[in-house]
């Protein structure tokens, strides 16, 4: 295994608190020095000072253009084809209704499999409901593609268990059979390379406030491939308008990608992503995977070593796993508030999954030395198991 950190010095971009290992960068990613600063000044002078004229003055205008120019490198993809808006459950209601468009209609059936993120599957429900296609939930999506497939909808990295899929041969699987690939990179984005057009997927979704820092709540990101980006958008909103402030009665679609941003752009949020996208400046996708597989490596080791009672979840093979590794425990629940109380921040997934996310801009391996030993301390003694760490929060 090589632990040699050429990622050490990135550290130093994020805010990170006192006494916490934070291994939760794939849920919600830290705060960065750069998204403090700007947020605070988008705040103080352009929102305070500048006001309105701070739509033309200050950029506001270009935040989702800007921020797309900053993912489209991590996804694989021209900055032209990403639009950046809206949460990931919106985008993928866009990206459903056009691939639906698309697909014709004797093509009918959403294809996706019953682990995928709720969200996913209420999404494609509705969208289902509203054009009389139907989801279809299976665990093996390659062998039940078939006639009346229109879209395939499957997330890269499966949340639960980071079990990943190869993007390039499911998505020629899914072509071969007629269908179109849309994909949700919500735990690929900002963790490994990810080459869309280099697997001539045909749209992607993704979220901004996991791998992408982007805070609390954080815009999403849509993408189509070129030759999608003619259909009539399902949601028709101004900002998605030919000409905005013509004020027309009638929706023509922007040219491009343009024409799935929906309303305005969250200004905030937006600052807040954009200046956080900079910690990927400079940085090597090839070394954040490395070691993102050094440190799940390690830490199941660590754990086979030192937790018996904790059962592998995510796969052994790093060629297949997302960044995040996960184990099963039927006390998965009190355990992880039990790690959180002793500062040791990873999340826990209905019904058994204690999940921990690698996030090499910032974490080291010594967090992970450091976050098994607490984890076999509390497991050894049975320091997890009281009343208060059984208690459920809201949040898990
Ligand atoms: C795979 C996946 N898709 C989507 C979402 C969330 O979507 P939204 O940002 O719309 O809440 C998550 C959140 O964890 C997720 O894991």
């Amino acid at each position: 295994m090589d632990r040699a950190d050429q990622l050490a010095g990135h550290r130093d971009r994020f805010i990170l608190p006192e006494g916490v290992l934070y291994l939760d960068g794939n849920s919600l990613g830290p705060l960065t020095k750069a998204a403090q600063a700007r947020v605070a000044e988008a705040v103080n002078a352009e929102w305070a000072d500048g006001l309105i004229r701070s739509w033309n003055t200050a950029g506001w205008i270009d935040l989702p253009a800007r921020i797309a120019a900053k993912i489209a490198p991590l996804i694989g993809v021209d900055a032209a084809d990403v639009a950046v808006g809206d949460s990931t459950s919106i985008n993928l209601f866009k990206v459903l209704s056009a691939a639906l468009d698309k697909a014709g209609e004797e093509r009918n059936v959403i294809l996706s499999e019953p682990g995928n993120f709720p969200t996913d599957l209420y999404i494609a429900q509705g969208v289902g409901a509203l054009r009389g296609a139907e989801l279809r939930l299976v665990d093996d999506v390659e062998a039940a593609l078939a006639d009346d497939t229109a879209v395939v909808m499957v997330t890269q990295v499966d949340y639960r268990t980071g079990a990943k899929h190869d993007m390039a041969a499911l998505t020629e699987k899914v072509h071969a059979a007629g269908a179109i690939m849309a994909w949700d990179l919500a735990h690929s984005a900002g963790a490994f390379p990810v080459d869309l057009a280099g697997a001539d997927a045909d749209f992607a979704i993704g979220c901004g406030y996991k791998y992408l820092n982007g805070g609390p709540g954080a815009p999403a990101f849509l993408w189509a491939a070129p030759r999608h980006q003619t259909v009539m958008p399902a949601l028709r909103g101004w900002f998605g308008h030919a000409a905005p402030f013509a004020f027309e009665t009638q929706f023509r679609p922007a040219e491009g990608v343009k024409r799935f941003i929906t309303g305005t752009a969250p200004v905030l949020s937006m600052t807040a992503l954009e200046a956080a996208l900079s910690a990927f400046d400079g940085v090597d996708l090839a070394a954040i995977a490395k070691k993102s597989a050094a440190l799940c490596d390690l830490m199941i080791e660590l754990v086979a070593a030192r937790c018996p009672s904790l059962t592998l979840a995510s796969p052994r093979d790093a060629a297949v796993r997302g960044s995040q590794v996960s184990f099963r425990h039927e006390g998965g629940y009190a355990i992880m508030q039990a790690l959180i109380a002793r500062g040791v921040i990873g999340d826990f997934r209905a019904p058994d999954i204690l999940r921990f996310g690698m996030t090499p801009l910032y974490t080291r391996f010594a967090d992970v030395f450091d976050a098994v030993e607490i984890l076999a301390e509390i497991l050894d003694t049975g320091a997890w198991d009281t009343p208060e760490f059984h208690r459920r929060a809201a949040v898990t």
